[in-house]
C-alpha cells in the first residue's frame, strides 16, 4: 500500500459535530466509572494533549500512556506552530524528553505559545530543563550523570502533581544536565541525591520533573500521569473505543457523501478494522478486495471470506489468483525477486478487480498512527530513526484515489481494542503479524505448489500447540520454515531422505529487534513429533535460536 502522501491536510478524524453529546458522556460514564459534569458540555474527542517531541525515544511511551489514561493526544515537532494544533482543542501540553543540551547552541527549544498559552505545562527531563532555560532560570552539566533507579522526596505535601502519592518515591532518572537555577516564579517541590531540584513548578501550572514517569521503573508513573490530565489539565476520560467508533463512523461518513470505496484486506487486523468502520459507515457504498494469492496459511483465505462476507456481510470481491502468483514465481529462488513479483502482481491483479467496479473514489487503508508519526517527525530537526517498510508494493499513482485512513491516529492496541468493540472475532484481532509474500518467503528456494502444502500442514502443526499451550498472543510471531535441506532418517524399517522444517518463534515489541522464544520443551517435543508423524517428507524438526539481529524474522 502506498505511504500516506498527504499527511498535512489529512488531519485526524475531526470531532463530529452533531453526535448527541448525551450519548458520550453516557458511555464514557458508563467505561470510565466516573461521573461527568452533565453542565459542561462536552465532545468526545476535543480534549487533546500536545506531546512536543524532542526526540527522546520515549515520546511515544509518553503518548501511550496518555491514551491509555482515556485522554487523546497527540505526537507533534517541538516547533509545531500553534496554527497547526489550535483546532485540536488543547488541554495541556507535555514537553518530552530529548538526547540534547539546552546550553548548547541550536538546542530545540519550545515555541512561544507554549508558555503564552496559559495551559497547563509538564516538562519531563529536557522538556524540564528546556523549560527553565526558556523562563529565566539555569541549567548547567551536572557533576555526576543521574542514570537509573533514584528516590525523590517531596518538599510540601499538597502539590497536586503527586495527590495521592507518598512523601517519598522511587523514579527512573536519565540526565547529565542539571537546573541550578529556578526561573522567576517557579519552587523546588522534589529532591533527589543528585538533583536539588528534581521538581519544580509556578502558580501558572507549569511543571517540570527530571525523572521519566512514563517508563515502568517509575512505579507510580501511572497516577502522576493521571494527576496532570485529570487534576492540572481537567481533562475528561473521553478517549475510549465506543467513543472512537461512533466518531470514525461520522467522520468518514462526512469525507466518502455518497462516493464509491474500495479496500484491499490482507487477512491482518489493520485493515480488517479499517474495512469494518468504513462498512459500518456507508455500507453497500464499500466493496472490499480480497486477493487470494496462494502464498497464505491453511484455511486462511476461507476464514476472511465467511468472516466479511457471511458475518459482515461486506460486499467482497473474493479473487483466486493463486495460480497465477504461482506461474509469475516459477523457478524464482532470490528473496527480493520473490516480494517484487508478488508486489507487482498483486497491483495487478487489484487494478483489474477495482476497474470491474466502475466509477471508484475512495481508497481505504490501515495507515496507523507510528507510521504517521514517523512521517512528521522526520520533517522535524531532531528526528533519530526511520523504520524501514516492508509492504507489499504501492497502488500506482494513476488510481488518484482520495485516501480514507480511519487508523491513522491510533496505535496497534488501540487497533485490536476497536476491533473487539466492532465485534470481529478474537483470532482476526489478535492475529500474528504475516508478511504480505506470504509463505513465499518461507518456503527456500523456488515455489512449488507441493513445498507449499508441505509448509502449510507443519505450519498448522506450530499453530496448532502454540495456541493450545496458550502461547499465541505472548509470541510476536511463530511459524514454520520449510529449508531447502533433506536430511537422512528412519522411519519403521525404512531409510528416508526427507526435508528438514524449522521452526521460528520470536518475542518483541516492534520487530526491529527480536529474540528467539523459550519456548517450554515439551511444547517444542509435541510440535516436533506431530510434524515428523502428520506431515508427509519432512523428518527433521530444528528450532531456530537465532535473535535478531543478527538473524531477522524471517529466514528470506
Ligand atoms: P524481518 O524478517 O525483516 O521481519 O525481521 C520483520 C517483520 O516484517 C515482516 N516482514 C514482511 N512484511 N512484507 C511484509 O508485509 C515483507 O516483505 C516482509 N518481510 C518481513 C516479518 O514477518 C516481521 O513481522
Amino acid at each position: 500500500m502506498p505511504e500516506d502522501s498527504n499527511l498535512t491536510t489529512n488531519r485526524r478524524i475531526a470531532a463530529s459535530d452533531d453526535l448527541e453529546v448525551s450519548a458520550y458522556l453516557e458511555i464514557a460514564q458508563e467505561l470510565s466509572g466516573q461521573r461527568l459534569d452533565q453542565s459542561e458540555p462536552i465532545e468526545a474527542h476535543q480534549e487533546t494533549l500536545l506531546v512536543l517531541d524532542f526526540g527522546s525515544q520515549y515520546s511515544r511511551l509518553i503518548a501511550r500512556r496518555i491514551r491509555e489514561a482515556h485522554v487523546y493526544c497527540e505526537i507533534i515537532p517541538h516547533d509545531a506552530p500553534w496554527e497547526t494544533v489550535a483546532d485540536l482543542n488543547p488541554k495541556g501540553i507535555i514537553l518530552s524528553g530529548g538526547p540534547a543540551s539546552v546550553y548548547e547552541d541550536d538546542a530545540p527549544l519550545a515555541p512561544a505559545w507554549v508558555f503564552e498559552s496559559g495551559l497547563p505545562v509538564l516538562g519531563i527531563c529536557y522538556g524540564m530543563q528546556a523549560m527553565v532555560h526558556q523562563l529565566g532560570g539555569k541549567v548547567n552539566a551536572g557533576a555526576k550523570r543521574e542514570f537509573g533507579h533514584a528516590v525523590i522526596h517531596q518538599n510540601a505535601t499538597d502539590f497536586p502533581l503527586f495527590d495521592g502519592l507518598p512523601a517519598s518515591m522511587p523514579v527512573w532518572m536519565s540526565h547529565g544536565d542539571q537546573v541550578t537555577e529556578l526561573p522567576p516564579g517557579f519552587s523546588a517541590l522534589a529532591f533527589s541525591d543528585n538533583s536539588p531540584m528534581a521538581v519544580l513548578g509556578d502558580d501558572n501550572k507549569r511543571i517540570g520533573i527530571q525523572f521519566h514517569p512514563e517508563v515502568v521503573h517509575t512505579p507510580e508513573g501511572k497516577a502522576i500521569i493521571q494527576n496532570f490530565l485529570y487534576g492540572i489539565c481537567g481533562c475528561h476520560q473521553l478517549w475510549t473505543p465506543g467513543n472512537f467508533v461512533a466518531e470514525a463512523i461520522e467522520s468518514i461518513r462526512a469525507q466518502v457523501g455518497d462516493g464509491k470505496v474500495i479496500c484491499a484486506l490482507s487477512g491482518g487486523v489493520d485493515s480488517a478494522v479499517a474495512a469494518t468502520l468504513v462498512h459500518r459507515a456507508v455500507g453497500d457504498q464499500l466493496t472490499c478486495i480480497f486477493v487470494d494469492n496462494g502464498l497464505m496459511r491453511r484455511e486462511e483465505p476461507e476464514r476472511v471470506r465467511a468472516t466479511f462476507e457471511r458475518y459482515l456481510k461486506v460486499n467482497l470481491a473474493y479473487v483466486d489468483a493463486a495460480e497465477h502468483f504461482l506461474g509469475a514465481l516459477k523457478g524464482v529462488v532470490d528473496p527480493e525477486r520473490k516480494r517484487k513479483i508478488i508486489g507487482e502482481e498483486f497491483i495487478r491483479v487489484f487494478e483489474e478487480e477495482a476497474a470491474r467496479l466502475g466509477q471508484v473514489d475512495f481508497l481505504t487503508q490501515g495507515t496507523l498512527y507510528p507510521d504517521v508519526i514517523e512521517s512528521k517527525t522526520s520533517e522535524s530537526k531532531v528526528s533519530a530513526k526511520i523504520k524501514t517498510h516492508h509492504n507489499v508494493g504501492g497502488l500506482p499513482e494513476h488510481m488518484r484515489l482520495s485516501l480514507v485512513e480511519p487508523l491513522r491516529y491510533l496505535f496497534k492496541d488501540e487497533v485490536r481494542e476497536v476491533g473487539l468493540e466492532l465485534g470481529l472475532p478474537e483470532e482476526m484481532v489478535f492475529r500474528q503479524p504475516f508478511p504480505g509474500p506470504g509463505l513465499a518467503i518461507r518456503v527456500m528456494g523456488d515455489v512449488t505448489i507441493e513445498k507449499l502444502e508441505t509448509l502449510r500442514a507443519a505450519d498448522w502443526v506450530v499453530m496448532d500447540e502454540v495456541k493450545a499451550n496458550d502461547l499465541y498472543r505472548e509470541l510476536w510471531q511463530s511459524f514454520a520454515v520449510l529449508t531447502e535441506s533433506r536430511t537422512v532418517g528412519v522411519s519403521g524399517d525404512y531409510r528416508t531422505y526427507d526435508h528438514v522444517v524449522a521452526i521460528r518463534a520470536v518475542t518483541s515489541d516492534d520487530a526491529m529487534t527480536a529474540d528467539w522464544a523459550r519456548l517450554p520443551y515439551d511444547v517444542l517435543a509435541r510440535i516436533s513429533n506431530r510434524i515428523a508423524n502428520e506431515v508427509p517428507n519432512v523428518n527433521r524438526v530444528v528450532y531456530d535460536i537465532t535473535s535478531k539481529p543478527p538473524g531477522t524474522i524471517e529466514w528470506e
